[in-house]
């Protein structure tokens, strides 16, 4: 009788066959490689605990002077990204981002290309009112871009919407040009993923520069192009 050699792995796989369940080897489904989003449940667990964590965020002149945290609004499910500056009087009074003039410009943009606001996710990049609603400061901008990374990852969307120029600087850099930089997609990547990102006016500069409505009018024609091309659903 020739005596078969049993080698290292042999005797490994003969001890997986008796650790691993059937219903693995036999499962019918097929198996779900990340292509599909991650559980509701876990991406609103990662949203709540990102939440906990900018909450409590220490020595910040922003939280100081806030009633309350501005987190986001709008549907977690969503592809489409809204990222805006920071919370105005009326959103520190709501804890929702863009709730006052800006926001129902905002919402009236949106309609113009066929979007309801609520199907989409909007943020900020700072998520307390800066004193007086003065612009965040660049150290500000940076401290709260890492959250707001966070914010984009777990929200994981097909398409990130910058409006104005501290969303810009957020994510792209301080030294660009919102009149440069608008109107074009790029592919910038956050936590080693590539987002398909557009800078726009902010709704608020728009209020107050009416002028300039026909170049926002440009870019939200882009931004509806590009929800066709891909077949993103809204
Ligand atoms: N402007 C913003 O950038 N965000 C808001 O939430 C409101 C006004």
């Amino acid at each position: 009788m020739i005596k078969k050699d049993i080698n290292q792995n042999d005797i490994l796989y003969s001890e997986f066959l008796n650790i691993i369940d059937y219903n693995y080897i036999f499962n019918n489904e097929p198996i779900k490689r990340m292509k599909t989003k991650p559980l509701l449940e876990y991406t609103l667990n990662r949203l709540e605990n990102l939440k906990e964590q900018i909450q409590e965020i220490k020595n910040c002149n922003l939280k100081k002077n806030a009633s309350k945290i501005v987190f986001a609004d709008g549907n977690v499910k969503s592809q489409i990204m809204i990222i805006g500056e920071g919370p105005g009087q009326k959103e520190d009074e709501l804890g929702k981002p863009f709730m006052g003039d800006a926001g129902n410009l905002l919402n009236k943009m949106l309609k113009a290309i066929n979007i309801e606001r609520e199907k989409i996710y909007i943020t900020n990049v700072v998520n307390y009112r800066p004193p007086n609603n003065r612009k965040p400061e660049t150290s500000e901008i940076n401290r709260y871009s890492e959250f707001l990374k966070e914010h984009i990852s777990i929200i994981d969307p097909k398409i990130l919407i910058l409006m104005g120029s501290t969303a810009m600087e957020a994510i792209l850099g301080s030294n660009k040009k919102i009149s440069i930089e608008r109107g074009q997609w790029k592919e910038v990547i956050i936590k080693q993923k590539i987002y398909e990102t557009i800078v726009t006016f902010h709704p608020a500069y728009l209020l107050r520069k009416p002028d300039q409505k026909k170049y926002s009018w440009e870019d939200l024609k882009i931004i509806r192009q590009k929800i066709d091309d891909k077949k993103i659903l809204i």
